[in-house]
């Protein structure tokens, strides 16, 4: 995995774009254990081909009410550029998501990237996610400055209501 994460290609559109190797094990192994960590690895027969995450975080509530701790999710998903193109960053997107609502009974999923990555924009889209926020330059990137950002959101009647 660490092969193709900190190639140019992939950090381009990443916020976390460079990541350190033994970092990046460590967090991997650790997040086995982690219960609001669901970080997940992508296999097509037992070659990773990328990877998911879906971190449980509060919501926004006043007084910290219990209502609005641990109650949402916020996905990401990441694609070797050697299987891109295939469906399987939307494959990890949809199951991430069936995993919030169906298992974890999250109320909520929020994706955020920059306006800039049509393809992360198209797969969040094809999920049913919906566009909550356009930041107009609110996103610092290392080559291109102050750029916009989006944030995609699904409720969890969303989610049910799908066809
Ligand atoms: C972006 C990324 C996740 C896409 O993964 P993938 O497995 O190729 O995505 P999918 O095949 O599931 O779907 C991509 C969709 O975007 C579309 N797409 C791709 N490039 C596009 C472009 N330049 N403009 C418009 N649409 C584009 C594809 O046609 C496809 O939509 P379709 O099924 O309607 O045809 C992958 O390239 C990647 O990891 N990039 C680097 C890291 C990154 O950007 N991560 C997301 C951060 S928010």
């Amino acid at each position: 995995m660490l092969t193709y994460r900190n190639t140019p290609e992939v950090q381009r559109w990443l916020i976390r774009a460079t990541v350190d190797p033994v970092v990046f094990r460590e967090k991997w192994l650790t997040s086995v254990d982690e219960p609001y960590d669901h970080s997940c690895v992508a296999l097509v027969g037992d070659q990773p081909v990328g990877s998911g995450m879906l971190e449980v975080v509060d919501g926004m509530g006043q007084d910290d009410a219990p209502e609005s701790l641990r109650v949402e999710g916020m996905l990401g998903y990441t694609i070797d550029p050697a299987h891109a193109g295939r469906g399987y960053a939307t494959e990890i997107a949809r199951n991430l998501l069936s995993l919030a609502f169906d298992e974890l009974g999250l109320r909520r999923v929020t994706a955020g990237c920059f306006a800039d990555n049509p393809a992360s924009r198209r797969i969040l889209e094809k999920v049913g996610m919906r566009l909550e926020q356009y930041g107009v330059r609110d996103s610092w990137h290392h080559e291109l400055g102050w750029i916009d950002g989006c944030t995609y959101a699904i409720l969890r009647e969303e989610w049910d209501a799908r066809v």
